[in-house]
């Protein structure tokens, strides 16, 4: 049975078939809500059901509280009748193709003992259009896709540059680091995702990434360089230990170009002689910020990295809820 949704406050109206979840008939209507992992996992998908009944799936970034306050993860939920949702839709992907191709591994480097940077290259005569941030999917025969953040910003396209850090246990990520050879063949889908800079602000920015969360941001801020963006940029950059900031000398050299730049590390070792900042990355902006309302925060790295930023950056330092951009991932 299809159900009818309309999205507030643009009136947009689509039709939802069985067993669809609301962002995915959105999507294939051509009205895009903001989405991340669509898997129920980074939050970003989260609007309020103004009317109607959803069953809420399986997602996970949803507290019982929001639920009760008529929230819901668009990605998860399904509809039970006709509804009405609040949602700010996100026009500048809308336009942009999302294809399926094949791609070529170009290079593999390990700039960290558990960090891949692959390059892959198009067909000839093939261009993928994105905006810095988005991510693609990897299509794998019999296995769910792998989704990976496009860590170059559309100006340098010769390549696509992604960042893959490898998981204890993940089968595609020992795939890559034990038996990828450079000119193998890989199918994606993409460009996919809303995380990508918002132009049309002059706020300040805030950065954050935690761990290979800097794949997306060094698009952004690559992007933000190339197109002379003039507003005040501080990026934070968290991880564990010294090798986990696995490209830290180009992130120092942005200084020379105006990004200030805050390395942040929870577990130095002994050997890393690490004379910076210490303690969890969001925690840094919040010694260093009292006062957030006037910025806009884009993040990206774990779960638990991006909704501790989210709630204590709205919570306690005054940062709108619509200036919090992010991307977690698992
Ligand atoms: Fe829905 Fe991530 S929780 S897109």
């Amino acid at each position: 049975m299809n159900f009818q949704t309309t999205i507030q406050p643009s009136g947009h109206q689509f039709s939802i078939a069985d067993n669809e979840t609301i962002l995915e008939a959105a999507l294939k209507n051509g009205y895009t809500l903001p989405y991340s992992c669509r898997d129920g996992v980074c939050g970003v998908c989260k609007g309020k059901v103004l009317q109607g009944e959803v069953d809420h799936g399986h997602g996970s970034a949803l507290t019982e509280a929001e639920k009760k306050a008529g929230m819901a993860l668009f990605c998860c939920a399904k509809p039970q009748s006709d509804l009405i949702i609040e949602c700010q839709e996100v026009n500048a992907v809308r336009d942009i193709q999302v294809k399926t191709m094949p791609c070529r591994v170009h290079s593999m480097e390990k700039p960290a003992e558990d960090v891949m940077v692959l390059k892959l290259k198009l067909p000839a005569n093939e261009r993928l259009q994105f905006l810095a941030g988005q991510y693609i999917d990897i299509l794998l025969k019999d296995q769910k896709p792998r989704s990976f953040s496009l860590a170059n910003a559309p100006h340098t396209d010769e390549f696509l540059e992604l960042h893959i850090r490898n998981i204890s246990g993940g089968a595609f990520t020992h795939h890559v680091f034990e038996e990828m050879k450079e000119r193998d063949i890989l199918r994606f889908k993409g460009p996919l995702g809303t995380f990508f800079l918002r132009e049309d602000s002059d706020k300040p920015i805030i950065f954050v990434a935690s761990g290979t969360g800097f794949a997306p941001i060094k698009a952004i801020i690559e992007h933000a360089l190339y197109i002379g963006i003039k507003r005040p940029m501080h990026f934070y950059w968290g991880a564990r230990k010294l090798s986990d900031l696995y490209m830290l000398e180009m992130a120092k050299q942005w200084e020379a170009q105006g990004i200030q730049f805050t390395p942040v590390l929870s577990d130095a070792l002994p050997e890393d002689h690490w004379q910076g900042r210490t303690g969890f990355v969001h925690c840094a902006v919040l010694e260093d910020y009292s006062d957030l309302s006037a910025h806009v925060v884009y993040a990206c790295g774990a779960p638990v990295v991006v909704e501790a930023a989210h709630t204590d950056f709205t919570s306690t330092r005054g940062l709108p809820n619509d200036a919090f951009f992010s991307d977690a991932f698992t």
